[in-house]
């Protein structure tokens, strides 16, 4: 028996997408973003974003469809984040998810947004090896997690931040720097013409595998205040502050592999987008013999086909699905890829 086409919706933030997989297979995804509109305001405004997610999801899933040659009636399921993140914007996509479910009597799941994260880079890499750890690193989110079997066991969280997420440091130092939103990829680019040792930023590192970046910001932002005088040398600040962040995140990475006997990284999340932290990545997994996953930069970012994708992991393991009333947990915490309970039943025969 083939599985079923999963339909993915995801909502959570600024970025609206509809995805479409079937047995670990990506057949079409779309998205559309609203980060335009919120651009002025210098970060994305809740309701802006609620507005744009509900005149964007009819649009991202037939275009989804379209790339797949698929019709509405070939889903089979739907698979939709549930949280974390904005609750006006979640509600629009579970509102979808749940209409068209409902309208074409498919089972519905309510989907971690992280765990599309790590799920993402299976659409380009293949099943992710149990055990495998994960680095998330989101505008909202920096976790090391040691992951096994993502659609049943529960995920165990190394480390997380104890204040500012990578993402959002570079979103708020970019502010500073008079660079625009979102200001990851503002730093990226600014920075290849810049000198990562112009400027020696801490390098925060708590005990443990937590993470820590608020002081990085400040530091970022004294050491651009000091030049109020001056012309600030953006792409030096950029290449410096990218420099330490690729740092920590991946020097706490691969020690955690090699203390936990873990042949394999996966780096995931927005930030995961960045050069710096590419780059480093290899070099130091290479060192170290670890293999090196990491998402096309297109799956990096925020899409409904990483959300299809644990969809599809979940029906395959023959999990229960939600129930229609199932609702939004703005501020769930990463424990299960499914944010509903899944007593597991007989695995789909592939
Ligand atoms: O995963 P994501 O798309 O959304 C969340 O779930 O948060 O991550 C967005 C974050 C933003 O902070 C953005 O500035 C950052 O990822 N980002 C980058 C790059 N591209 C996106 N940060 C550094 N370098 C980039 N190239
Ligand atoms: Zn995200």
């Amino acid at each position: 028996m083939g599985s079923a086409v999963v339909l993915g919706i995801e909502s959570s933030c600024d970025e609206t997408g509809a995805g479409l997989v079937r047995d670990g297979r990506l057949l079409g995804h779309a998205v559309a973003s609203s980060m335009d509109e919120h651009a002025r305001f210098g970060g994305v405004v809740p309701e802006i974003a609620s507005r744009a997610h509900l005149h964007a999801l009819r649009p991202v899933v037939r275009q989804a469809l379209e790339q797949a040659g698929l019709r509405l009636a070939d889903i089979g399921a739907v698979a939709v984040t549930t949280g974390p993140g904005l609750s006006g914007a979640l509600q629009v996509g579970l509102a979808g998810a749940k209409g068209i479910a409902y309208a074409l009597g498919v089972p519905l799941y309510g989907v971690h947004h992280l765990a599309g994260h790590v799920a993402a880079d299976t659409l380009e890499h293949g099943p992710l090896p149990d055990p495998c750890m994960v680095l998330i690193v989101s505008g909202g989110h920096t976790s090391l997690l040691l992951v096994r079997d993502l659609a049943r066991a529960p995920i165990t969280h190394l480390g997380d931040t104890l204040d500012d997420a990578a993402g959002e440091c570079f979103d708020k130092v970019a502010r500073v720097f008079g660079l625009p939103y979102p200001g990851g990829p503002a730093i990226d680019r600014a920075a290849r013409t810049g000198d990562p040792r112009a400027v020696s930023f801490p390098r925060p590192l708590p005990g443990s595998y937590d993470f820590s970046f608020s002081g990085l910001k400040t530091a970022a932002a004294r050491w651009a205040e000091g030049h109020a005088e001056r012309e600030l040398p953006v792409a030096d600040g950029a290449a410096s502050l990218q420099e330490a962040v690729a740092d920590v995140l991946t020097r706490k990475a691969v020690a955690a592999c090699v203390e936990h006997g873990v042949g394999t990284l996966v780096v995931v999340g927005g930030v995961a987008a960045n050069s710096r932290m590419r780059s480093l990545a290899e070099e130091r997994c290479r060192a170290a013999g670890i293999e090196l996953r990491v998402p096309p930069l297109r799956l990096c970012t925020d899409n409904g086909a990483m959300i299809a994708a644990v969809g599809d992991l979940l029906v395959r393991a023959g999990a229960a699905p939600a129930p229609l009333d199932v609702s939004i947990d703005p501020s769930a915490p990463l424990e299960y890829a499914a944010l509903h309970p899944v007593a597991m039943g007989k695995a789909v025969a592939a």
